[in-house]
């Protein structure tokens, strides 16, 4: 069967795989993958889509031969350091990934695993910059696109009112091609399941403050488990045995190398693995302060420290020696015992470990490995892989259409909203709690003359106060933030399906919420009669609601602490009330700024002005009474809206309506436009900043 990149073909081609997959998964569904070919489905997802074959060098990987689509991964002289001249996290680090192959990226705490794994996947923090070449199949990658790498992070974001299944369910038919039928997506979720020890979990939530979920070990799993539903070619894993007992971790690491071993590239960074974990990996990369101290097979590394002069002892665990070798915590541990017996034991030790500071032994090991046949090994192994150009990995995120992608997410997302009682449910009861309230505050407001003040206090805290209270969701927003930024750096959809999407979920909620608080407040404060005049108040409501809550997800976008997005979102809202007309009439606003443009730009004012020409006009108020006489004639509403309120009539209140309406869509538009800003512009700010200083150091040397 050949694969060809064509839509339909390709679909089709998927959909015979997972047939295939299938038959097979209940064939053989514990079948070890050791030497054996790919798993149908990534067969046909990846077979004829490259010809990169690994080196038969080094590893009895005979499986490289039926490799289709596969990833090298070379590295050379890479440096990362922080912006503006600060600290050198990474120095020259060399080395590959080739596929069939499982690497463990090795080293005490602030070594730089994290940040190696994080250039190779080309998701470097905002504030570093780095040099050197990255090949992917020989073809160079300054940031790899996204979703060409599957990427496990530390932390498990994710959504935590899914259970296992359903999670994985609706991630599977986000991104599997249409034309695998549900049943066929249904056995790839349950294989998967399988493979990552979560069948028995399925039905758990992931969990969060109100509901009890899945242990640290099995949302890891579950994290992994999501990636791999696609079967990518690259997958790079931060820790994924942190936190887990050594079963679990044996587990999930020999689950890893099983997957290795179906043509994938596999590298992940382990803290003080046991020495069953340790077996596992193929391949080693050991860091200290940045520098590398080894690469090259983990079998062989016991020779390059017995080369340096320390020997790995018989009865340790090999992994906890190279870390106790290069961690320069243990200095700090012999200073703080300098005097004690134990200080003397360990000068009188015949260990050379015990008699050198690190800063020595990791000197001695960085020079022992540049001279070693290791590195140049690894060097020629890399230039041999920078002159084998194969294809270009492009994104394998998802097959899905745009449609199916929006279909589901939103699904997703709706079922996230209903089942997050901290979404849309808690703040309806304040809500509630809030116009019963005011209902009782302003209970049958009438038509007096103080009843003018009454209706105009009434109206401006629903169309300000009401609003406001969106940034009681911008937690839940926070953490939807966090699970998109995961899946959109993996690939699994786009910013578009996003927006779209969380919409589309969001504004049944939003319209229960308007429907349900509007008519409380309505029928206790008896406002305008007539039902035009009631659908008008509660969609006004409803828009009003929708543009604080799209304001506060594009604030979510650009402040992703809790903290600061509450301050930003309640403090541009605040403007916006401030500036809407109640608290200070539109013709005495300053001009510049405060009336235009900050008052068109927030939706209180249209939202404000519609509801005053939805309540006032057309009704009559009883004149102004001094000492028992009306001093006043009655006063018909379209004075107060004009002349007390200082709003033009001449635009009418379906008009100002219109307009709220279509400022769902532009902070809409905004929020898309933040993530994408978020997510373009400050790299290139970053470079500009980066070239602009190195210019400048230059030119004052
Ligand atoms: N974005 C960053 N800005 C400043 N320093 C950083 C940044 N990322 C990492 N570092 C520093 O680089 C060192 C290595 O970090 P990291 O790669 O996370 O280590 P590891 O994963 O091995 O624990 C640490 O000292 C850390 O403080
Ligand atoms: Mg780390």
């Amino acid at each position: 069967m050949v694969f060809k990149s064509n839509g339909s073909q390709a679909d089709d081609a998927a959909a015979a795989a997972a047939r295939e997959s299938v038959q097979h998964a209940a064939a053989a569904p514990a079948a070890s993958h050791i030497g054996v070919p790919m798993s149908p489905l990534s067969e046909v997802l990846w077979r004829g889509k490259g010809f990169m074959k690994p080196s038969n060098e080094g590893h009895n990987n005979t499986y490289g031969e039926v490799l289709g689509a596969a990833a090298m991964l070379t590295w050379k002289d890479l440096c990362v350091t922080v912006v503006g001249g600060g600290q050198t996290i990474l120095q020259s680090i060399s080395g590959y990934a080739e596929p069939g192959s499982i690497m463990a990226i090795m080293g005490p705490s602030g070594s730089g695993k994290s940040t190696l794994l994080d250039v190779l996947a080309g998701r470097l923090s905002k504030n570093t910059v780095h040099s050197g070449e990255i090949l992917l199949n020989g073809h160079r990658k300054n940031t790899l696109c996204y979703g060409t790498a599957a990427y496990v992070t530390q932390s498990d974001d994710l959504i935590a009112t899914l259970t296992v299944h359903e999670y994985l369910h609706f991630s599977a038919n986000l991104r599997l091609p249409s034309s695998i039928s549900r049943a066929e997506k249904k056995v790839i979720v349950d294989t998967t399941m399988h493979e990552m020890g979560l069948h028995e979990c399925a039905n758990i939530h992931v969990g969060n403050w109100h509901l009890r979920g899945l242990s640290g070990g099995e949302k890891r799993r579950l994290s992994i488990a999501l990636e791999i539903l696609t079967r990518p070619r690259l997958l790079f894993l931060d820790e994924p045995t942190s936190g887990l007992d050594s079963a679990s971790a044996f587990f999930v690491v020999s689950t890893l190398r099983n997957l290795a071993r179906d043509g994938r590239t596999i590298m992940a960074s382990v803290h003080q693995p046991s020495s069953e974990v340790f077996e596992l990996f193929d391949d080693l990369t050991l860091l200290s302060g940045g520098r590398c101290m080894y690469f090259g097979k983990a079998t062989d590394a016991p020779q390059h420290f017995a080369a340096a002069g320390f020997p790995c002892p018989a009865l340790k665990n090999p992994s906890d020696h190279y870390l106790r070798a290069m961690n320069a915590d243990f200095d700090l541990l012999k200073s703080t015992l300098h005097g004690s017996s134990t200080y003397t034991d360990l000068e009188s030790s015949m260990d050379p470990l015990d008699r050198m500071t690190t800063k020595e032994v990791v000197g001695i090991l960085a020079e022992v490995y540049q001279k070693s046949d290791y590195a140049t090994a690894a060097m020629s192994r890399i230039q041999q892989a920078a002159e084998t150009e194969g294809m270009v990995l492009k994104s394998i995120g998802s097959h899905a259409s745009f449609f199916t992608q929006c279909w589901i997410l939103t699904q997703r997302s709706f079922m996230n909203m209903n089942r997050d009682i901290g979404y849309y449910w808690l703040r309806s009861i304040i809500y509630i709690l809030l116009s019963l309230c005011l209902g009782s505050v302003y209970w049958r407001v009438g038509f007096k003359y103080s009843s003018i003040l009454g209706r105009a206090g009434c109206i401006a805290f629903i169309a300000g106060f009401l609003t406001f209270m969106s940034i009681g969701s911008f937690s839940s927003f926070v953490e939807d933030m966090k699970v998109f930024s995961r899946e959109r750096m993996n690939g699994h959809y786009g910013v578009a399906v996003f927006v779209i999407s969380n919409t589309l979920s969001s504004l049944p909620y939003i319209f229960l919420m308007a429907l349900i608080s509007g008519s409380i407040v309505y029928v206790m404060v008896q406002l305008h009669h007539g039902i035009e005049h009631y659908i008008y108040f509660i969609l006004c409501l409803f828009a009003e609601l929708a543009c604080a809550d799209s304001l506060m997800m594009a604030v979510a976008t650009i402040c992703p602490t809790f903290l600061v997005g509450i301050l930003v979102g309640s403090c541009i809202q605040g403007i916006y009330m401030l500036v809407g007309g109640f608290f200070r009439l539109p013709k005495d606003l300053p001009r510049a700024v405060w009336h235009y443009p900050v008052s068109y730009l927030g939706f209180h004012m249209y939202g404000l002005q519609g509801m005053f020409k939805n309540d006032f006009l057309g009704l009559t108020f009883g004149s102004f009474i001094l000492n028992g006489k009306a001093i006043t004639p009655v006063i018909p509403g379209s004075y107060v809206v004009e002349n007390m309120y200082g709003i033009q009539t001449s635009r009418g209140k379906w008009a100002d309506l219109g307009v709220l309406f279509g400022m769902i869509l532009v902070y809409r538009l905004l929020f898309f436009i933040c993530i994408k800003l978020n997510e373009d512009l400050q790299p290139r700010v970053r470079a500009y900043l980066m070239r602009y200083r190195t210019a400048k150091k230059i030119n004052n040397k």
